[in-house]
């Protein structure tokens, strides 16, 4: 009764976020009450595995007792301030924390309050960089293809999906986008690097920097890429004083095996930019990491107005910085980064069953993100819907990007809970 109720008052006042809202009319929309761990439980005490980890947020599992605690002990101390001219303990402990813990190079921290926000600052803050060094003509963005970086005007112009971009068109800045290793050797990752390296020869003078989801385009349909382009276009940025921007949004905090996927490959971006599992889904935080070098660009005396004004109200919040403490506490005390291999060895060998499928054309997996990839339909059909649809009536939350359906669970789900998870989603595509 309360899960009808609700629904009927949401779709009375709400809009809710991607989402034909005509597609309610069949749809069910899913009032949780409660929920703790992988589970999500609605007013009914029906259950869903929450297998997409709410956006790709939830690293801990939800109602984490650690954190909740941690952000009840701050909540009585102080809640927010603001932290231009001011400061506090857990925005300073989280930002030494950040420094130790990324690639070495990455000396300060500018926080927002999500992803898109945050690809916004690395942006503003690249061609300011080169701004602040009198070059004044390096006002063009390069992205890969199919990549996706976030909704705002910004973000979305450095994004190549389609779907998302299409009508903003005449709203978006001037971005060029280079192709993106066609898939997971190295051989796609030096013929892509060349690629990059082309556009670089002809339009450096105008190009500030290149951002790119390092290892998986996450909204790309988990498109995956070997690490090795990672490394090549680093040298290409050096050698062409193009900034790199690592938009870690999605793959950090564990998701591609190692704390930061730059880690696997080894290298350090220019900026670094992270959101999501930084609070352990808990609360809006956002923050990118630069080094000393780009940082002195913007210090001088007042007058000479090179600084970086750029603001937002929440920055810094002291609940979020708090939550986020306690994300790297877990990770310190519990191991986190070993134990995920050995979760990610099993959902491997659990994925390997997919191939057995007819209208399975491939299956991919980098650490803790896997994907099955469909073959056969057309994107009129909607077939993604239907896997959602039957997976929601199976207790398993799954959202496919069109034909692709993924999985990217907390860290915390068990192997009991992946057969169940991986059992319904293998049926779900038996059925279509
Ligand atoms: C790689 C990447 N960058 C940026 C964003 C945007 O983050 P937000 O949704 O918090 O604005 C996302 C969101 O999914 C993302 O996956």
């Amino acid at each position: 009764m309360k899960n009808k109720e609700l629904k009927n008052r949401d779709l009375n006042v709400l809009w809710h976020p991607c989402t034909q809202m005509k597609d309610h009319e069949i749809l069910p929309l899913i009032p949780i009450q409660k929920a703790h761990g992988v589970w999500l439980e609605d007013f009914e005490g029906n259950k869903y595995i929450d297998a997409v980890s709410s956006w790709w947020v939830n690293i801990f599992g939800h109602t984490n007792r650690y954190i909740n605690e941690k952000i009840k002990e701050q909540l009585d101390r102080l809640e927010h301030v603001i932290l231009a001219g001011f400061t506090h303990e857990g925005v300073v402990e989280l930002s030494e924390r950040l420094v130790r813990l990324t690639p070495k190079g990455l000396d300060r921290c500018f926080y927002s309050d999500n992803g898109s926000s945050a690809v916004e600052v690395a942006l503003k803050m690249s061609y300011h960089a080169h701004y602040n060094d009198g070059i004044k003509d390096k006002n063009i963005f390069v992205s890969l293809a199919n990549s996706y970086h976030g909704e705002t005007i910004g973000a979305l112009s450095v994004g190549d999906v389609e779907l998302y971009k299409q009508v903003y068109e005449p709203l978006l800045l001037k971005t060029l986008q280079t192709p993106v290793p066609s898939d997971m050797s190295i051989d796609a990752a030096v013929k892509a690097a060349n690629e990059f390296e082309k556009l670089c020869i002809d339009r450096s003078d105008e190009i500030s920097a290149i951002i790119l989801e390092p290892l998986v385009q996450g909204a790309g349909y988990m498109h995956m890429y070997h690490g090795e382009f990672l490394v090549l276009v680093r040298n290409i940025c050096n050698k062409y004083n193009i900034h790199l921007i690592a938009d870690e949004v999605m793959v950090g905090f564990g998701r591609t095996g190692e704390l930061f996927a730059c880690q696997k490959a080894n290298i350090t971006p220019d900026f670094l930019v992270l959101s999501k599992g930084l609070t352990g889904g808990y609360l809006p935080l956002s923050v990118v990491l630069t080094s000393d070098e780009i940082y002195a660009k913007f210090y001088c005396d007042y007058n000479e107005h090179k600084a970086f004004l750029h603001s937002h109200s929440y920055t810094g919040n002291a609940l979020a910085c708090a939550a986020a403490n306690a994300t790297l506490d877990i990770f310190e005390n519990d191991n986190v980064i070993e134990e995920n291999k050995k979760t990610a060895k099993y959902i491997a060998k659990k994925l390997e069953k997919f191939l057995e499928l007819q209208n399975v054309a491939s299956i991919r997996q980098t650490g803790m993100i896997c994907a099955v990839e469909l073959k056969g339909y057309e994107a009129s059909e909607r077939i993604g819907l239907k896997v959602y649809q039957y997976a929601l009536d199976n207790e398993v939350l799954l959202r496919p990007l069109g034909h692709v359906i993924y999985f990217m669970p907390p860290y915390v789900i068990t192997n009991k809970e992946i057969d169940k998870v991986m059992n319904v989603a293998f049926e779900a595509i038996e059925a279509l």
